[in-house]
């Protein structure tokens, strides 16, 4: 998720390295077949560093697959994403958002440390709901009001294998229930009605164009 409070200076500025529909090492990555192609992907993200993947990217639409087991290369895949994070300017990033179709995000918000989330399960969200502007890494420049659970409960495995279960309320709870979305093959744009999201798409396609 990106981080809102800097959409005024950043809009229109593409955060990724990645222009147009995807770079070549996206499209090689993307190529390779199912079970191989997955860990042949983490390789090359282990190996080549992270470039963050934008809509229209096909793999933004699948659905991640579970860490098992987590091993010692998760310490670093988490954190090159929180660098990648920390230089997109965002909150939050998930795996297929770097090309990696594993279940695993981070997130850093302000005033707090930088959180690791592999295999992540949503065991509570509360009935109250809130309406929040959100952006997105892999839609950049694009916001809307999304709305979502106040608070929540998450439970999930950080980078070293222990396992947490983490309670969340407000822009935290937020952002977790954004990067889960990622694993589901959501974007929050599909929260949204469908006139605000075909609003945003043509947008968002105008803006690729220019
Ligand atoms: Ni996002």
């Amino acid at each position: 998720m990106r981080r809102q409070a800097q959409r005024m200076e950043r809009s229109g500025t593409p955060q990724s390295p990645v222009s147009g529909t995807e770079c070549r090492k996206c499209a090689r990555i993307r190529r390779l077949p199912c079970r191989a192609g997955l860990f042949l992907r983490a390789f090359f993200v282990y190996y080549l560093g992270m470039d963050i993947i934008t809509l229209g990217n096909e793999l933004l639409r699948q659905k991640a697959e579970p860490v098992r087991p987590i091993g010692a290369e998760y310490r670093k895949i988490a954190e090159d994403m929180i660098a990648a994070l920390h230089e997109g300017k965002g909150v939050g990033l998930a795996g297929p958002q770097v090309g990696l179709m594993k279940r695993i995000f981070v997130v850093h918000i302000d005033r707090d440390v930088p959180r690791v989330f592999i295999n992540p399960t949503i065991t509570m969200t509360s009935q109250d709901q809130v309406k929040c502007e959100e952006g997105c890494l892999s839609i950049p420049g694009m916001y809307a009001d999304v709305v979502r659970p106040e608070s929540i409960q998450v439970q999930a495995w950080n980078e070293r294998g222990r396992p947490f279960t983490l309670d969340a309320e407000g822009i935290l709870a937020r952002v977790i229930l954004h990067e889960y979305d990622h694993l589901e093959g959501v974007l929050f744009i599909d929260r949204l009605s469908e006139p605000k999201r075909n609003k945003i798409i043509s947008k968002w396609e105008k803006r690729k164009k220019a």
